[in-house]
């Protein structure tokens, strides 16, 4: 391969200790040889303002010339009340609007994988459902399959917070895989 692959990530919750954090530092360590793999926090992106949005914060524009300049985008959330958390909502609603002689979008024909999680049996399918919908929106281009929804996540971390579950590694591995593959297909 000659150009390197770029990925971003991002984990949908601002928990210091969150388990979507742990899924995502897993996605960075399994990521294929010969991909960069960079994760970027939402915390300092404040509220979407409409009147503000010619005038975008700087945390705003950092993360979002680093998603226009990306392959491929991982985005890992945990179910808030059966959806995505709001502050992953903004997140999106704020980097997805335009800037004056910039272009708008970063998520448009993008390859992304969606990845969900929950510490409970049932947790994690509806907030993934809802946020695939929302890039409809911003015809990115969410892979289909494999999905990665991971219930009990609590019970798959080692005693250091990181997740060491092997199934649930492989499952991460192979949703990579794909992601690659779309990203490859469209840099070809
Ligand atoms: C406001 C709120 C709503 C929640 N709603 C759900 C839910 O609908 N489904 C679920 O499985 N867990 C729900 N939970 C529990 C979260 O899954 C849990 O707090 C989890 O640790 C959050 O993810 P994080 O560790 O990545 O921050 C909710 C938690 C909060 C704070």
């Amino acid at each position: 391969m000659d150009k390197k692959i770029k990925i971003v990530g991002i984990a949908g919750s601002l928990r210091k200790e969150a388990y979507s954090k742990a899924v995502l530092n897993a996605a960075k360590e399994l990521t294929p040889e010969g991909t960069e793999f960079e994760i970027c926090g939402i915390e300092e992106i404040p509220p979407f303002n409409q009147d503000n949005e010619n005038n975008l914060p700087i945390s705003v524009k950092e993360i979002k010339a680093k998603l226009m300049a990306a392959d491929a985008i991982v985005i890992v959330t945990p179910e808030y009340n059966f959806s995505f958390p709001g502050v992953l909502k903004n997140a999106i609603d704020a980097l997805s609007r335009n800037e004056e002689g910039r272009p708008a979008n970063p998520f448009d024909s993008k390859p992304i994988a969606i990845m969900s999680n929950s510490p409970y049996m049932l947790g994690g399918s509806r907030a993934y459902y809802q946020l695939r919908q929302v890039f409809v929106y911003l015809n990115a281009n969410v892979l289909n399959r494999p999905e990665v929804i991971i219930p009990f996540v609590k019970d798959k971390l080692d005693k250091n917070g990181r997740l060491s579950d092997e199934e649930t590694r492989g499952h991460i591995k192979k949703q990579l895989e794909a992601l690659l593959q779309a990203a490859m297909k469209k840099s070809a």
